[in-house]
């Protein structure tokens, strides 16, 4: 990565850079290709399209715009922030509908144009817009250059030439990670929503599921783990009470305290949501399949169903356990009032070692502002 993006606001001043010649511009084709074939990763994909467009054009900064339905998106690059704009509208919006590119040497002289450097700080002078289309001839998206570089200063057909043919090898891997990102939206959608029938069951609202998941992401990242990873179990843990779709509603719902027979029911939820979970290979899938089976197990070994102890109970297990009795607590249920945060706080104390993790009670003390901004955030009504 060159730094020429931070002298955007003095667009001008700093020293013209000259075109690539062909053994450059191979070099860069073969350099990018050859890493954007190796990432899943949608964003990061379009990420490296742009800064192989920036590096074949000579421009100050790049965008790849994808076609998404009715909008056009763009992620975060070169200093440009994430955009989503109806698919007609700006220059990016008619270089799709006509499929023809578009160049402009000064674009404060042409209409068409969506001004954003009022809101950006940027001055934006030349703008290049290249549809781009896959394989079968489907149009995906468009390139955007702004501001060449070179002392001409303008862009042009060699440009458009060379771009295209730029995207027309990344444009296999493109929609690859398009088909990842839109699978893995669609788990994520499937398994929150399955939460929320786990909970409406017992007439919990739903925003029950939403702060389980903030605290568990919080509670991960205090503990260390990797954002990628946080992020997993955050859309897993709403998860965690699946199997209460299999309990009968007079337990679930019922006014006061279970008999033993009735808790010894309730019980197998866990097991339940486990089976449910457990026969899917999939990451997401295996991760909700743990939280549901080990979210009622204990440090000391006195949890259910497996009686478990210390860490032989998965983290993510561990982890759960904790936003769930943190929010079982402060909320009122059909069988339990909410509780104030200091007595809450004194259970933890109590239980640390005990009932929990005692590292996870420590990130939980230590968390406490950001969790109670999540549960200031989803109140239930
Ligand atoms: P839940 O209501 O989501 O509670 C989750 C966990 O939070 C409980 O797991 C327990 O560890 C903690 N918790 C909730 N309320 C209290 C409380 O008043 N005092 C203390 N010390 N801890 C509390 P647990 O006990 O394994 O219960 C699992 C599920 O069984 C509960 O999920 C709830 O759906 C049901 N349940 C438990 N006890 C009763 C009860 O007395 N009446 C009814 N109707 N349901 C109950
Ligand atoms: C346009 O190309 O006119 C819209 C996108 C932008 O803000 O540059
Ligand atoms: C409930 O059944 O009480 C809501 C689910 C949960 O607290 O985990
Ligand atoms: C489970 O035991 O719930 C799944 C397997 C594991 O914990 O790793
Ligand atoms: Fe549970
Ligand atoms: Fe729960």
């Amino acid at each position: 990565m060159d730094d020429s993006s931070e002298f955007g606001q003095q667009f001008g001043q700093h020293p013209y850079q000259s075109e690539p010649d062909s053994e450059e511009l191979l070099r860069i084709i073969f350099d990018y290709t050859a890493k954007i074939a190796n990432e899943r990763n949608l964003d990061n994909v379009l990420m490296l399209m742009a800064d192989m467009g920036k590096e074949i054009v000579v421009s100050d900064r790049c965008t790849v715009w994808l076609l998404e339905g009715e909008w056009l998106r763009t992620k975060v690059a070169h200093g440009v922030p994430e955009l989503k704009i109806p698919s007609s509208s700006g220059l990016v919006g008619h270089a799709i509908e006509t499929g023809e590119p578009v160049f402009i040497d000064d674009a404060y002289l042409d209409p068409r144009w969506y001004n954003t450097d009022k809101e950006t700080g940027y001055c934006t002078k030349a703008i290049m817009v290249i549809p781009f289309r896959n394989n079968e001839g489907k149009m995906m998206g468009a390139y955007q250059a702004i501001n060449k570089l070179t002392s001409s200063a303008v862009f042009t057909e060699a440009d458009v030439r060379n771009l295209t043919l730029a995207a027309s090898y990344s444009g296999k891997s493109l929609e690859a990670a398009q088909l990842t990102q839109e699978i893995e939206e669609t788990q994520k959608e499937i398994i929150f929503t399955m939460g929320e029938i786990g909970e409406s069951r017992s007439q919990e609202t739903g925003c029950h599921v939403k702060r389980v998941a903030e605290y568990s992401y919080i509670l991960a990242l205090g503990l260390g783990l990797s954002p990628t990873e946080a992020e997993l179990l955050k859309v897993a843990s709403p998860m965690h009470d699946i199997g209460k779709v299999a309990i009968p509603d007079t337990i679930l719902n019922k006014p006061g305290k279970l008999t033993e027979e009735e808790f010894e029911l309730m019980k197998t939820h866990t097991t339940i949501g486990y089976n449910l979970l457990k026969a899917s290979t999939r990451r997401l899938l295996q991760a909700a399949a743990i939280v549901a089976h080990e979210h009622h197990e204990k440090w000391n070994g006195g949890g259910y169903p497996r009686g478990l102890k210390g860490d032989e109970i998965h983290l993510y297990g561990r982890i759960t356990a904790v936003a769930d009795v943190f929010d079982a607590l402060s909320c009122e249920r059909v069988y339990k009032k909410a509780w104030p945060l200091d007595r809450i706080l004194q259970l933890f104390q109590e239980e640390r070692g005990q009932h929990f993790d005692p590292l996870i009670v420590d990130v939980l003390m230590k968390s406490l502002p950001d969790i109670l901004k999540i549960q200031n955030l989803y109140k239930d009504m």
